[in-house]
């Protein structure tokens, strides 16, 4: 069915979510329409408990939504399974195998043949920082270092949406930091599209296009900010003027929330 969203990769409409057996009034959000157009980064904020991983839940066909619907690429979509990269919220990489395993995980779902990508796998792992690490196994990695294999790993889908739930969410600030310079140098050779959860406000306006805060308590809508920062765009951006000036008017539209 071709529609609404014939130039996203991505068209929310009117999502509504009730966990089975729940009351209607529990639902965990109400009429939430949002779109993403390729090629963007668009991040999502939300107080805890407002539906964020739920939604990406949704999105990459884990849950079935009360109402409403998910258009990916331009249709209608409710076979959703397996036509986005999802990064849980959680690191999820398999303690037994080494990184190059973990990262090559997806080409063995898809019975890709693994020999021929390896040099591909390679060359990602050492632009992701991960050279000399291929045979290490994840406890003998840094957090920061385990984030990169799973964002790696979401990457090896080889889907053009990717879904990324507070990828550095439970780093220190300095590794953080270095994460974001990482991530905003390699952006332009990614060519991905991606919808990234964040509690971070800062790291919100550093590596989006555009932010939707999620329905509060006192919003019942969602609400959506345009970051009209120039790329390529680095670390330092932080102590621009405009940039204060946009977490600022983040911070009076969350605080209002409350
Ligand atoms: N399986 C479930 N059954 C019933 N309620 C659930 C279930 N999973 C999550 N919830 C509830 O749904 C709400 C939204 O959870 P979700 O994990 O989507 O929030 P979140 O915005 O990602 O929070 P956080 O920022 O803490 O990660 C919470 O109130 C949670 O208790
Ligand atoms: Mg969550």
């Amino acid at each position: 069915m071709i529609g609404l969203f014939d130039s996203s990769i991505l068209g929310i409409e009117n999502l509504s979510y009730v966990f089975p057996g729940e009351e209607k009034e529990k639902s965990i959000f109400q009429h939430v329409s949002l779109d993403v157009k390729p090629g963007e980064f668009v991040s999502i904020i939300g107080s805890s408990g407002s539906g964020k991983s739920t939604l990406f839940r949704l999105i990459a066909g884990l849950l079935e939504p009360t109402s409403g619907q998910i258009w990916i690429n331009g249709q209608l979509s409710d076979k959703r399974l397996g036509k986005v990269g999802y990064m849980p919220q959680k690191d999820l990489l398999l303690p037994w195998r080494t990184v190059i395993d973990n990262v090559s995980l997806p080409l063995e779902l898809t019975k890709e043949n693994k020999k021929q990508k390896l040099t591909e796998i390679k060359e990602w792992l050492s632009r992701f920082g991960l050279s000399g690490y291929e045979n290490a196994y994840p406890h003998e990695l840094s957090g920061g270092m385990k984030q990169r294999v799973a964002f790696l790993r979401t990457m090896m889908t080889g889907k053009e949406l990717l879904l990324l739930d507070e990828p550095f969410g439970a780093l220190d600030s300095l590794t953080k930091r270095n994460m974001h310079s990482w991530l905003l140098e390699l952006w332009g050779e990614l060519q991905k599209t991606v919808l990234f959860i964040t509690h971070d406000l800062e790291e919100a306006i550093l590596l989006s296009d555009r932010i939707y805060l999620l329905p509060g308590r006192n919003k019942p809508f969602i609400q959506e900010v345009n970051v009209d920062l120039p790329r390529p765009r680095n670390s330092e951006l932080i102590y621009q003027s405009e940039f204060i000036g946009m977490r600022k008017e983040l911070e009076w539209l969350i605080r209002d929330e409350r």
